[in-house]
């Protein structure tokens, strides 16, 4: 059965990186069903919704979506299409490929989010002319759930070298939030040991010092949202730019797939966007949903181009997004 894909643009550059995407997944000719929706900036303008019923609905009932970028209506549209999809682990992968000028090219990490809670809960009051007061929510079966995602994900082997030996490294704040990261911590160590993965730990703000001086120590590390949000742009620097970074939202029987950057508004219309992020999220999606050859040979072909050229201006080339992309459709 042929598997119904929701594509969602956007705006800025999604409407040049996505179709780029697209035009690479279509080289396998696997016969997925393609549905575009609207959602962004331009549909709020023109319908007053940044994300219509329509889109988040199919969203929600496709196999898989792949997601460009919103501009100032981001958070009204990936937020709401996160939980159409009902995702409960963010993944972000940082790798620097040879041939990009990374600032520490030996990175190769994968961040594993969790995707619900945290201090993104939404549980946020006003309470006084001087005082605003957030609730951080963190339970047990959440924690458990990316845990065990974690432990899937090294067992299947597609977390890359470094960090604990075929396991993850865990990054929290438990010496001060003993309550909520306490729990986090608990749990995912719990699920680690149970699963016979090795686990290790780190304070997150030790964290964020010792990934910048030696990022080879680390490989899959798993966090909680809001510190997952900022370690894993954190590593993003690190390995040479926003046009390179996809992402996966990962649900229970769904997920979408979107690159971790925005509308990119100062080069958006002008064809040069690098295409690398959506292609490798599009890479990620193939692999979601068991085509795990066709992906690996999408990244073998993006890291190929990266390596040989051409490329766009963000790494230094003169290349535009139509270019790269035929060059990697070639070594299909
Ligand atoms: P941005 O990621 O759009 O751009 C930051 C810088 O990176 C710009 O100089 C841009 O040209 C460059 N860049 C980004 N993607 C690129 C690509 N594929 N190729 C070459 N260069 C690329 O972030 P910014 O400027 O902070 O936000 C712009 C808009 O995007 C805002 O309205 C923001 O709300 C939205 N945004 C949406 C996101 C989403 O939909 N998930 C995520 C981040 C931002
Ligand atoms: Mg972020």
């Amino acid at each position: 059965m042929s598997h119904e894909i929701a594509v969602i643009e956007g705006d800025g550059v999604g409407q040049e990186v996505v179709p780029a995407a697209l035009e690479v997944v279509e080289a396998f000719d696997i016969g997925f069903e393609f549905v575009s929706a609207d959602a962004g900036d331009a549909t709020k303008e023109a319908t007053g919704e940044a994300l219509p019923a329509e889109t988040y609905d199919l969203a929600a009932a496709a196999d898989a979506t792949l997601f460009g970028a919103a501009g100032e209506t981001a958070a009204d549209v990936i937020l709401p299409l996160r939980d159409a999809v009902d995702s409960f682990v963010n993944v972000r992968p940082a790798t620097a490929y040879p041939g990009v000028d990374a600032l520490r090219p030996e990175t190769d990490v994968v961040f594993l989010r969790e995707n619900t809670e945290g201090v993104y809960a939404g549980h946020e009051d006003r309470l006084s002319e001087d005082l605003s007061t957030l609730t951080r929510v963190v339970t047990s079966s959440a924690s458990r759930e990316l845990a065990e995602y974690a432990c899937d994900f090294v067992e299947d082997g597609r977390g890359p070298a470094g960090g604990p030996e075929d396991g993850f490294t865990v990054a929290h704040k438990a010496n001060v939030m003993r309550e909520t990261d306490g729990r986090f911590r608990e749990e995912v160590l719990a699920v680690a040991d149970e699963r016979g993965v090795d686990a290790d730990e780190e304070l997150m703000d030790a964290f964020a010092t010792k990934l910048p001086l030696d990022p080879g120590q680390y490989g899959v590390v798993v966090c909680p949202n809001l510190a997952g949000d900022v370690l894993s742009d954190l590593a993003a620097g690190l390995v040479g730019g926003l046009g390179l970074l996809p992402s996966a939202n990962v649900g229970h029987d769904n997920a979408l797939f979107e690159p971790v950057h925005g509308t990119a508004p100062d080069i958006a219309g002008e064809g040069i966007a690098n295409p690398t992020a959506a292609i490798l999220s599009a890479a990620m999606l193939l692999e979601y949903l068991g085509y795990v050859e066709e992906g690996q040979r999408v990244r073998d072909a993006v890291e190929g181009v990266l390596s040989d050229g051409p490329r766009t201006g963000d790494l230094g080339g003169d290349a535009t997004t139509e270019e790269v992309t035929a060059a990697i459709v070639e070594r299909l």
